[in-house]
């Protein structure tokens, strides 16, 4: 995707969770490699201020149908109010996966947050029984989840730039 230049390059951080087999950090660390982004382990101390970006990400394995809690605890503490955000997450399987944003839009609602967008897609999980025979969503994220995380990130700056209607972004669940 062709990304119009601004006048200034926004601002991103993206407060992340990528414990379990690093799959979420795979897609960002992949979005690091082409864009300027800021990444903040969510698990970290933090004594910055998230009010200078022009738009903030989280990030997060799917834990029990939830981002993970200190993703959701970090936007509670850190996140400024009124500020554009985004979501981008990996999961082992699509049960429930209604759920899976729920717990952190509440806290981004608490904050007034404005949503931009969501991207999920599968990533390997070789929880408890799930080990025995290989772990779900084997193989993932793949080249093509990585290829749409990337789509979705650049469509995010398109919004940014205003060359976009302004809208929803919704990815792959
Ligand atoms: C303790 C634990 C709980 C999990 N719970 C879910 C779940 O509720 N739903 C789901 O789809 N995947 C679940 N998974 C799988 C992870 O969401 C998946 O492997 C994800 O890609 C991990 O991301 P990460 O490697 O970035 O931490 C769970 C994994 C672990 C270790």
């Amino acid at each position: 995707m062709t990304v119009p230049s601004a006048q200034r390059q926004p601002k991103i951080a993206i407060v992340f969770y990528s414990k379990h087999h690093g799959n979420t950090r795979l897609l960002l660390d992949t979005i690091a490699t082409k864009h300027e982004v800021t990444l903040i382990d969510a698990t970290e101390p933090f004594d910055g201020d998230l009010a200078s970006y022009d738009l903030i990400g989280f990030a997060s394995g799917i834990y029990c149908f939830s981002f993970h809690r200190s993703v959701i605890k970090f936007a509670r503490q850190h996140l400024p109010e009124y500020k554009k955000v985004f979501l981008m997450f990996t999961y082992g399987g699509e049960r429930l996966k209604r759920h899976f944003c729920k717990r952190i839009f509440n806290a981004l609602f608490e904050k007034h947050a404005v949503i931009l967008g969501k991207f999920g897609c599968l990533g390997l999980c070789t929880f408890g029984p799930f080990k025995l025979f290989g772990g779900t969503a084997q193989g993932h994220p793949d080249e093509l989840d990585i290829c749409d995380a990337m789509d979705f990130y650049e469509s995010l700056l398109v919004i940014l730039s205003g060359a976009f209607p302004k809208g929803i972004i919704e990815t792959s669940i």
